[in-house]
Order: structure tokens, then C-alpha cells, then sequence
């Protein structure tokens, strides 16, 4: 048996049904819908937003969000055949050990880190920004010192004095990753009942600013809609193609950020009660939902604020600068933004934690990983053991790598992920046409061919600085994969 071994699905099918090994399975339809904004509505829409319109494209970041939904929407159609035809933990990874082999499966778990884990760093760092935000305007305390809540890569800033302030840790970031890990370990259910109620105060927060900003959009901001073609050098000297088609598929690839989630749910399979139906509504419902407030957020954000100020002052926590400094008599709302957002992006990241240590359940389970990470808590019954390695790594990317590095690392990660579940479908029909699939991606092999196009070309979009850490990336994972999983793999003879 080799590289191409797959998983036979009987095999799969057992283990889901295998429900006294397994974990308690609690979650109905409407607890994954309220999972997946949980994890959807989050930095991608505070931070990301902004970040798109600085370096990409202007007000059409709202473009941008179009054409990631379009990939969404196409992904989320082939994660629902699958997630509804393989009920197990472990999303992409699981479906493609089944259709794929285990090099690729190996490849998409390993990928997958990026999404959850690397993303769960990326949402800290945002949460890090957000928290000095309460710390002045709201509590009217001191900032946390910058030294203090900076990874030492990000770039150096001048105080009003003019020292010289560069950053050594992101502590804030750090602590909320691992405050948040614990709850996880303590169990899904609770979690997701806390999850439960973040999500109302988010989606509320997203419909006010929609409303309220409405009226203070300036149609200077929104002119040219498209900007010229450019090239725009950020903080950390990076160029970025502004503007013009590449400005809107770059900005695509970066807003991408906003949408990752909604997969999430599939990872949860193996938890839900009646997975065949909850697994589709969860996943599409959650997209649909989150891809309306997004458009409609973005084109009241850029037309508050002219692009030049995402790129100075309203770089950090850049949806409450904007208010703050745009919608006179509002602060009221900025105040109440961060506090909610704080709150937000807590359920965001506890749903990329669960995410992660599915996935390492998984792999672990397979041999591909050590054993040790599917050995479940003997009380709160979670996978304890890959909680905390998990909260190692998330820990040291949140702590010490700049929030844009990270946050785009994430889009390239989940990217190249729903590339191989697209395939996935395709290949699945093929192989195993009897298969009883409770919601069935339309139009095969067209939807999944056209996801495909479209998220490779958001991967074009991001540049090749990306595309070069995601093959360093890739490089690290084939390292451990020979060096460790392909021996220890279960299905070996
Ligand atoms: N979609 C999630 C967010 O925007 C990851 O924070």
C-alpha cells in the first residue's frame, strides 16, 4: 500500500456509526447554522475589510466580496454533498483520504492547519487590536504598551515624541488563544451555547452599522469606484497590485478570509444529531446569510472613510476608527462595536479551535498523526491531548507573526483546500456512484469545475509572496509526512 492508498468508505461509514467510541453527538441544524456565523462574521469582516480596500481595491472591495462568495457558494455546494454523504470529523481531510489517497488526504490536513489553526492566530491578533480599542475609548485606561501587543516582524512605529516603539510579543493575542482553548476542553456543548448567544450580539452589531452608517456614506469615497491600476507598497514594504481587475481578485483572495468557517461546520459532523440534513442546511444556510451583510457593510465601510486613511491611522481596529472618526455623534456605537466584536471574534476563534482539533482527531485516528491526539478527556469526552498541542502552535503564530502575514496565509490555506474538495465531488461520483448522498451538488461536474477556476483565481489574485508560503508550508508537511505518518499510517500492511 503506498501514497494513493484511500480509505475505503465502509470503513468510514463505520466509524461514524461506531457512536460509543465516538463523541456525544448534540448539535442539531440551527445550533450548526448559528456555529457556522459563529465562525464565519469575524477579523475577515472588522479587519480584513479594510486591510482589502488599503492594498487592493478601494471601494470595489466590494467586488471582491463577490467573487469570494461565488467561490464560497460553488465550495460550499461540493462540502455539502460530501459532508452529507460522509457524516465524519475531519471535513476536506476525511473526504479526501476516501477519494484521493492518503498523500493528498495528508496534504489537505496539513493545509488545513493553515485554515483553522493559523486562522484562529490571525483572529487573536485582530482580537489584540480590538482589546486596546476598550482599553482608551472605552474604559479610558492606558493602551497596552506596543512592545507588548506586536509581533516582532510587524513594522515599527514612532510615538508622539518620536521614540522608536517595535514590537516583541503579542500578549493579548496569546491569552485570549488559550482562555478560549480551555473552554474548549471542557466541552462542545457548553461552548456552543455561549457561541449561541455571541452570534445574535454580532449579526445585531453588523445591521446597525449597515443602517446607521448608511447616511454618512460620502460619494467622494466611493469615486472611481474601481480605482487605476497601481501598485501599492504597505508598511512592511510588500507590493500589492491596487486597483483594476487585479486589485479586485487580490482584494477577493484577502476578504476570502470573512467567508472561512461555514466549512467549519462539517467538521463538527460526527457531533451532530441527524447529519445528513443538519450538515447542508448548517453549511449553505450560515454562507447565505453572512454573504448579504458583507456586501452591504463593505459599501457603507468605503464610503465612510477615503482609502488613505485604512492605510495610516485606521489601519488597527479600522471599523470603530472609521465610525469614530467618521460618524460624529456615534461614538456611542464605536464603543459598543468593540465590545461586541471583542465577543465576536471570541466565537470565531473557538470555532477554528474545534475545527483544528477535529481534524488532528482525525488524522490521529488514522495513524497519521500520533495517537495520543484522538485520545478523548475521560470526563468532558474531547480530544484533550490535541487541544493543547494545537494551542502551542496557534499560541506562537498569534504571538510573534504580523496579523496581514497570517490572515493571508489563512485565505491561500482554506484556498487550496476548497480546490481539492471540489475535486473531491467529482472524483466521488465517479467512484462511488451508489452512494446514498442526502443533498447532491447540482450540475457535477460543472459547480465544482467552476469553484475550481474561481479559487484559483482568488490564489492568483493574493501574489506570489503567498503562494511561496504556501509551498514552504507544503514543503514542512511532506518533511513530517515521510518522515513520520506514511509509517505509521493505519492503512499500511
Ligand atoms: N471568517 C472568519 C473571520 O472573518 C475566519 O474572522
Amino acid at each position: 500500500m503506498g501514497l494513493f492508498t484511500k480509505k475505503p468508505l465502509h470503513l468510514l461509514l463505520n466509524e461514524a456509526s461506531d457512536a460509543e467510541k465516538g463523541m456525544k453527538r448534540t448539535l442539531s441544524a440551527g445550533s450548526l447554522v448559528a456555529l457556522g456565523i459563529g465562525a464565519i462574521i469575524g477579523a475577515g469582516l472588522f479587519v480584513r475589510t479594510a486591510a482589502a480596500a488599503a492594498q487592493n481595491a478601494g471601494p470595489s472591495v466590494t467586488l471582491g466580496f463577490i467573487i469570494a462568495a461565488i467561490g464560497c457558494a460553488l465550495a460550499g455546494l461540493c462540502y455539502a454533498e460530501l459532508s452529507s454523504s460522509i457524516p465524519i470529523s475531519g471535513s476536506a481531510y476525511t473526504y479526501t483520504y476516501a477519494t484521493m489517497g492518503e498523500l493528498l488526504a495528508w496534504i489537505i490536513g496539513w493545509d488545513l492547519i493553515l485554515e483553522y489553526a493559523v486562522g484562529a492566530a490571525t483572529v487573536g491578533i485582530a482580537w489584540s487590536e480590538y482589546l486596546n480599542n476598550l482599553l482608551v475609548e472605552v474604559l479610558h485606561w492606558k493602551p497596552i504598551a506596543y512592545e507588548w501587543c506586536h509581533s516582532p516582524f510587524e513594522h515599527s512605529v514612532a510615538d508622539a515624541a518620536g521614540v522608536i516603539h517595535t514590537g516583541i510579543i503579542n500578549l493579548p493575542a496569546l491569552g485570549i488563544v488559550t482562555a478560549l482553548s480551555l473552554l474548549l476542553i471542557k466541552g462542545t456543548q457548553e461552548s456552543a451555547f455561549v457561541n449561541g448567544l455571541i452570534v445574535i450580539t454580532k449579526v445585531s452589531i453588523v445591521i446597525l452599522i449597515i443602517i446607521l452608517g448608511w447616511g454618512f456614506i460620502n460619494s467622494s469615497n466611493h469615486a472611481p469606484y474601481i480605482p487605476e491600476p497601481s501598485i501599492y507598497t504597505d508598511h512592511q514594504g510588500i507590493n500589492h497590485n491596487y486597483g483594476g481587475i487585479l486589485g479586485i481578485l487580490g482584494a477577493a483572495g484577502v476578504v476570502f478570509f470573512a467567508f472561512i468557517g461555514f466549512d467549519a461546520v462539517s467538521t463538527a459532523a460526527q457531533e451532530t444529531k441527524n447529519p445528513k440534513t443538519a450538515m447542508p442546511i448548517g453549511i449553505l444556510g450560515s454562507l447565505a446569510v453572512c454573504t448579504v451583510l458583507y456586501i452591504l457593510f463593505a459599501h457603507v465601510l468605503t464610503g465612510l472613510a477615503p482609502v488613505e486613511f485604512f492605510r495610516t491611522d485606521g489601519r488597527e481596529a479600522s471599523v470603530v476608527a472609521a465610525i469614530n472618526k467618521f460618524m460624529p455623534g456615534y461614538h456611542w456605537l464605536g464603543k459598543l462595536v468593540t465590545v461586541a466584536i471583542l465577543a465576536g471574534f471570541s466565537s470565531v476563534i473557538l470555532v477554528m479551535l474545534l475545527g483544528q482539533s477535529r481534524v488532528f482527531y482525525s488524522m490521529s485516528k488514522d495513524g497519521l498523526l500520533p495517537t495520543s491526539l484522538s485520545t478523548l478527556h475521560p470526563k468532558f469526552q474531547t480530544p484533550y491531548k490535541a487541544n493543547l498541542i494545537i494551542l502551542i502552535l496557534v499560541g506562537a503564530f498569534a504571538a510573534f507573526v504580523p496579523g496581514d502575514i497570517v490572515g493571508d496565509m489563512t485565505s491561500i490555506g482554506t484556498l487550496f483546500a476548497f480546490i481539492l474538495v471540489c475535486a473531491a465531488v467529482i472524483i466521488l461520483r465517479k467512484t462511488n456512484p451508489e452512494l446514498p448522498r442526502q443533498f447532491k451538488t447540482p450540475l457535477v461536474p460543472i459547480v465544482p469545475i467552476l469553484g475550481i477556476i474561481v479559487c484559483a483565481a482568488m490564489i492568483y489574485g493574493l501574489g506570489w509572496t503567498n503562494w511561496l508560503r504556501l509551498f514552504g508550508w507544503l514543503a514542512v508537511g511532506f518533511i513530517f509526512y515521510f518522515g513520520y505518518s506514511k509509517r505509521n499510517s493505519k492503512l499500511k500492511d
